[in-house]
């Protein structure tokens, strides 16, 4: 487990003071996949990165296993590092050595012989499904190939945490998908701790048990998968889940035609599943207009939101609003006119 208590990091210069993490309290669990969201300048990759003290923290502490990394020497804190794993944006692959030769590198570096390193990577590189590129060298691989790489040398000493800071960042859309199907798979593999840095909610939603969104330096809402999908409470987290259209204030966008009732709908699990707004037009005398949202597909279940307009007699859009209660799907009516 990896407990993060009252962190605070505080960038100094001549000029200028930037409080880049404002007492942070955080616990991520042991086996888990734990996710940070947060836009440009937040303090993600600060925050990721004291977990192996590549930043040192101002205030505060990190307990790995028991252990508190911010107190330990040069000698012990090297030794932690070997249990941490870490992936970034850009790699960071050493562009004279080849394949064999970067996922070997930690291992050298940390004293194995010859024989064992010689497994060890060949392991690895069955792992990350790149045993025909062993001899290339990082100018001659594509980006996924590029962070199979990278994700093989993270894993040389074998780490119970991974530290991915925006791994799938530089990626299209498929290659994304497949280096993170990689990771779910090696995280089940080798039963580690991962914490994922993102800007994407799509990564989130792909692999992630729980998420904390970060803003400004400070952990502003932290939960499930599913909760948050479900249910977001900050602005902040509607913005980077929903579908629905908002003002950059956060405010919801929608017609006001007189007469018209606008509602949101919420659901998780089976109900987005079932058809609701054909059985809402056949049962009821209402004429519906979708103004948007979609369905999330999580990894366990699927999540819907929608922003719809609806015209009618008053007692029949009751009916109608009963009927929608009664099927489980959080109704919220946002306007009335
Ligand atoms: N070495 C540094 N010296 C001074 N300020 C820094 C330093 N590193 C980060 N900061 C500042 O701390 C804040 C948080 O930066 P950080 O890199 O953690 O953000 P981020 O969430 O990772 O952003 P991005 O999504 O763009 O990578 C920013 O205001 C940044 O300018
Ligand atoms: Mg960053």
């Amino acid at each position: 487990m990896i407990e993060i208590k009252n962190l605070s990091k505080t960038f100094n210069s001549k000029s200028s003071e930037v409080k880049a993490l404002k007492n942070i309290n955080l616990q991520i669990n042991k086996g888990e996949i734990f996710g940070i969201i947060g836009l440009s300048g937040a303090g993600k990759s600060t925050l990721i990165r004291t977990i192996n003290r590549l930043e040192e923290p101002t205030e505060g502490s990190i307990i790995i296993e028991g252990k508190d990394i911010t107190k330990l020497d040069k000698t012990d804190l090297r030794n932690t590092r070997k249990e941490i794993g870490m992936i970034f944006q850009h790699f960071n692959l050493l562009s004279s050595r080849t394949v064999f030769q970067n996922i070997a590198f930690p291992l050298e570096i940390n004293g194995y012989d010859k024989n064992y390193i010689e497994k060890r990577v060949n392991e690895l590189l069955k792992v990350v499904e790149l045993t025909d590129k062993k001899n290339a060298y990082p100018s001659q691989l594509s980006g996924g190939q590029k962070q199979r790489v990278a994700i093989a040398r993270a894993l040389a000493d074998n780490p119970k945490i991974l530290l991915c800071d925006e791994a799938t960042s530089a990626l299209d859309p498929k290659t994304t998908k497949a280096i993170l199907n990689l990771l779910k798979k090696i995280q089940k593999e080798f039963n580690l701790t991962v914490v994922l840095i993102t800007h994407q909610m799509e990564v989130i939603k792909e692999v992630c048990n729980r998420v904390a969104i970060i803003e400004a330096g400070k952990i502003i809402e932290l939960n499930t998968v599913e909760e948050i999908f479900a249910r977001p409470k900050t602005n902040t987290a509607k913005a980077f889940i929903s579908h629905i259209h908002r003002s950059s204030e956060g405010e919801i966008i929608y017609p006001t035609t007189p007469g018209s009732t606008v509602i949101k709908l919420g659901y998780l699990g089976d109900s987005s599943k079932k058809p609701i707004i054909s059985s809402l037009i056949r049962n009821f005398d209402i004429d519906i207009n979708i103004l948007s949202g979609d369905i999330d597909e999580l990894q366990s279940t699927s999540v819907g939101n929608l922003l719809i307009q609806v015209m009618g007699n008053n007692e029949e859009k009751e009916k109608a609003f009963e009927w929608i209660k009664e099927q489980n799907i959080d109704l919220e009516v946002i306007w009335n006119g």
